[in-house]
């Protein structure tokens, strides 16, 4: 019986890096195939380019050899980022959250009314994010259905793998976002529709309660019966700010907890992404163990806004899925690399605050972890992405420490474990040559 060869698009041959467990970087010396569908056809020892090619059909095939100072990792994955509030970046910083949602934030957003506006910065956000190696993100847009079907239209077309919700709110908030609890619902469903006529197995929905500060009791349960309905993600923040929980216990007297709120309203679930979770008790974290809802960590923006200090290990350690997110404009720059390392910092701040001499900080290849298959998890997209296996989707950056524009030099007689470190480290956009989503090169320019 002839045997049917499986045709390869494109080769590696090269380093690989990735980290499919917590606390552990696996480097290779490899050779990645990729078949037309994008997806990553074998991965074999350096050696066996040649046997390869007995097994497999070349045809067309392009054959990447990359340099010593270059290797392969896996996308990374921003589970949490606000895309109207990119011309924000970096503006208002000086105020705590409440304060700054009103004065810099709200305003911004009331101009995304007009899609043409919405066009211009979802354009730039999605090209900035991509450009600093964000393969995959989950993205609130604004109350406004008309620009977050824009925002769709746009990632599609520039090939990004993301998650989209229009945000919902419908009271104590300002006219010009406030919605009726119809029009959020409505609003949601057309954009559910809009990203199934797309027809693009890199878009999914996410519902989008901004909070339980602005969002009422019924469009909550209204979001958590239609998530139920379809399956579909649902994205929001919790206990970021010591001032928005005394206030959602404050709009919640009879409560027993913000986390109650959400659980009671139906929008816990395995599919659902909380924003901050800081100041969540040991109580309330069960519940999120126990409904299998993820959390992002946006460090830098809880150092921006000075919302306070995330503890990672105390989530890990109850094995709750944990992924990293850049939250602009809380956070004040796009770069996954600069949120790796606030982890860090972050981490290391909750060790010398802590009684417990056994507490571990986070390192950097947990950290790493956390920005690629953590992130995966969190977003339920760890059987296709997240890191390099036969069978996932090859979304991946090709990385060069010494690339011409970079800052670094790495000697190139480091060991590929700590030109790793370099990258972590001192690295930046100008390090990611190429990016890579379900195995297309994407534009980043
Ligand atoms: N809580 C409610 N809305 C927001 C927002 O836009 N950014 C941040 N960081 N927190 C929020
Ligand atoms: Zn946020």
């Amino acid at each position: 019986m002839q045997q049917v060869c499986s045709r390869v698009t494109r080769v590696f041959v090269g380093t690989l890096i990735h980290a499919p467990c917590l606390g552990e970087v696996i480097i290779s010396q490899s050779i990645l195939g990729i078949d037309p569908q994008g997806k990553i056809l074998f991965i074999r020892p350096y050696n066996q380019l040649e046997a390869v090619k007995g097994e497999f059909e070349f045809k067309d095939t392009s054959i990447v050899q990359l340099s010593p100072s270059q290797f392969l990792i896996p996308g990374f994955i921003d589970t949490h980022i606000h895309a109207p509030q990119y011309p924000n970046t970096g503006l208002g910083l000086d105020k705590p959250l409440l304060e700054w949602l009103s004065a810099y934030t709200f305003p911004l957003e009331a101009r995304f009314s007009d899609p043409n506006y919405a066009r211009g910065v979802y354009n730039d956000v999605i090209r900035d994010t991509l450009r600093h190696g964000t393969t995959t993100a989950c993205y609130f847009t604004s109350v406004h259905v008309e620009a977050a079907k824009v925002m769709c239209d746009l990632i599609h077309k520039w090939g990004q793998r993301g998650l989209v919700g229009k945000t919902c709110m419908d009271c104590n908030s300002p006219p010009s976002l406030s919605q009726t609890l119809e029009t959020n619902i409505q609003g949601s469903k057309q954009l559910i529709a809009h990203i199934s006529q797309l027809g693009s197995s890199l878009l999914s929905p996410v519902l989008t309660p901004r909070f339980a500060l602005t969002c009422s009791e019924e469009c909550m349960r209204a979001l958590g019966v239609l998530a139920r309905e379809g399956h579909y993600h649902i994205q929001t923040h919790i206990s970021e700010n010591k001032r928005e929980v005394e206030r959602a216990h404050e709009l919640y007297p009879t409560a027993d907890s913000y986390t109650h709120v959400y659980q009671e309203c139906g929008l816990l679930t395995d599919k659902t992404i909380l924003a901050h979770a800081i100041y969540l008790t040991d109580q309330e974290l069960g519940i999120c163990k126990e409904e299998r809802v993820g959390i992002a960590h946006c460090p830098v923006s809880n150092f921006a806004l000075k919302s306070g200090v995330f503890d990672s290990r105390r989530i890990l350690e109850r094995d709750i899925k944990l992924g990293l997110g850049t939250d602009v404009s809380g956070g004040y720059t796009v770069s996954m690399l600069e949120v790796m390392r606030q982890t860090l910092i972050a981490s290391t701040c909750i060790s010398f605050q802590t009684q417990d001499p056994a507490y571990r900080p986070l390192d950097y290849r947990e950290a790493f972890h956390l920005a690629t298959l953590g992130g995966a998890r969190v977003l339920g997209l760890e059987d296709k992405v997240g890191s390099f296996e036969e069978g996932k989707e090859f979304d991946a950056l090709l990385v060069d420490v010494n690339s011409l524009r970079s800052q670094i030099r790495a000697d190139p007689g480091l060991s590929v474990s700590e030109k790793f470190q370099k990258f972590f480290f001192n690295g930046d956009d100008r390090n990611i040559l190429e990016v890579f989503v379900s195995g297309r090169r994407v534009e980043t320019q």
